[in-house]
C-alpha cells in the first residue's frame, strides 16, 4: 500500500481545512463536493468512510455488526481509498473493488448508522479520516468533522434545513441514482430516526461546533449555498481566541 501522508489535526497556517457538518439531507455532500472542486481542494466524505466500514463488516463471514472491538479492528485495517473523478465526484474503493454504489444501499445505510454509534469504532475512524485528508487542503463533511475530527479547522460551517425538505431531497436523490420511488413518509421516518441517533450518541454527536457559520439551506439552491461560503472564505479572518 502506498504511504499515506497524515494531515495534522491542527493545520499549519498554509493548510486550508474546511469542515461542513449537518444532518442527513441538508445538502452538505453536494455543497462540499462543489466547493472542493471550485477551490481545487480534496473532498472527504466521512459518511462514506462509515458506509465503507459497514460494507466490509457485512462482507465478513459471518457479518460483524454488533461487536464493537472487532469493528474497530476492521476500521484500523480497512483498505479504503478515495479517488476523484474529473467531474469532482467521489469514487470509493475497498481494496480493488469500486464500492461507490454498493455503499449507498439501504442495508449499508442502516448498518452504518448502527456501527457509527460505537465509541471504539469512532475512535478508529477519526484516525483513518485524518490519514485520508491530504496536507494541501481539504473540504471535509460529516457530523463531527468540526468538533472532533478537525477541531482546529481553518473554517467551519454547519448546514441545516427543514426535515420535510431534507426528506424530499433524499427522495429525489434516490430516484436519480437508483430509479427508486421510496414513499416520502418512509424517508421522513428514516430521517427522523437518523437525526435521533446522530444527535444523541455519547461520542461524536451531531453538534454545531463552536465558531461554525450556520447556513439554513431550506430555501437555498446549491449554488447559493456555495456562493455564500465562498464569500465567507474570502473575508479576512478574525483572530482566534
Ligand atoms: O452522511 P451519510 O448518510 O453518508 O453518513 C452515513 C452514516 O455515518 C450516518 O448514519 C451517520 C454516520 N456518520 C457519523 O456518524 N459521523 C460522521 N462524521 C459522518 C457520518
Amino acid at each position: 500500500m502506498p504511504r499515506i501522508r497524515h494531515a495534522p489535526a491542527r493545520p499549519t497556517p498554509r493548510t486550508l481545512v474546511i469542515t461542513i457538518d449537518g444532518p442527513a439531507g441538508c445538502g452538505k455532500s453536494t455543497v462540499a463536493k462543489q466547493l472542493a472542486h471550485e477551490l481545487g481542494l480534496m473532498y472527504l466524505d466521512t459518511g462514506a468512510t462509515y458506509r465503507t466500514l459497514a460494507l466490509a463488516a457485512l462482507q465478513e463471514d459471518p457479518p460483524v455488526v454488533a461487536d464493537a472491538r472487532r469493528l474497530a479492528g476492521l476500521a484500523r485495517q480497512l483498505p479504503i481509498r478515495l479517488d476523484k473523478t474529473a467531474q469532482g465526484s467521489l469514487r470509493v474503493f475497498l481494496g480493488d473493488d469500486d464500492v461507490s454504489r454498493k455503499i449507498r444501499t439501504e442495508q449499508v445505510t442502516e448498518v452504518a448508522a448502527q456501527i457509527s454509534q460505537y465509541p471504539e469504532v469512532r475512535g478508529a475512524m477519526v484516525e483513518r479520516q485524518r490519514e485520508l485528508a491530504n496536507t494541501h487542503g481539504v473540504v471535509v463533511e460529516g457530523r463531527d468533522t468540526g468538533s472532533v475530527v478537525f477541531p482546529h479547522a481553518t473554517h467551519k460551517f454547519f448546514l441545516d434545513a427543514d426535515p420535510a425538505v431534507r426528506a424530499k431531497r433524499r427522495q429525489e436523490e434516490l430516484a436519480k441514482h437508483y430509479g427508486s420511488r421510496t414513499p416520502l413518509a418512509l424517508i421522513r421516518e428514516q430521517i427522523d430516526l437518523r437525526d435521533g441517533l446522530d444527535r444523541s450518541r455519547v461520542v461524536g454527536p451531531l453538534v454545531c461546533p463552536p465558531g461554525a457559520v450556520v447556513i439554513d439551506t431550506t430555501r437555498l439552491t446549491v449554488t447559493q449555498v456555495v456562493d455564500r461560503m465562498r464569500h465567507i472564505l474570502r473575508a479576512p479572518r478574525r483572530a482566534r481566541p
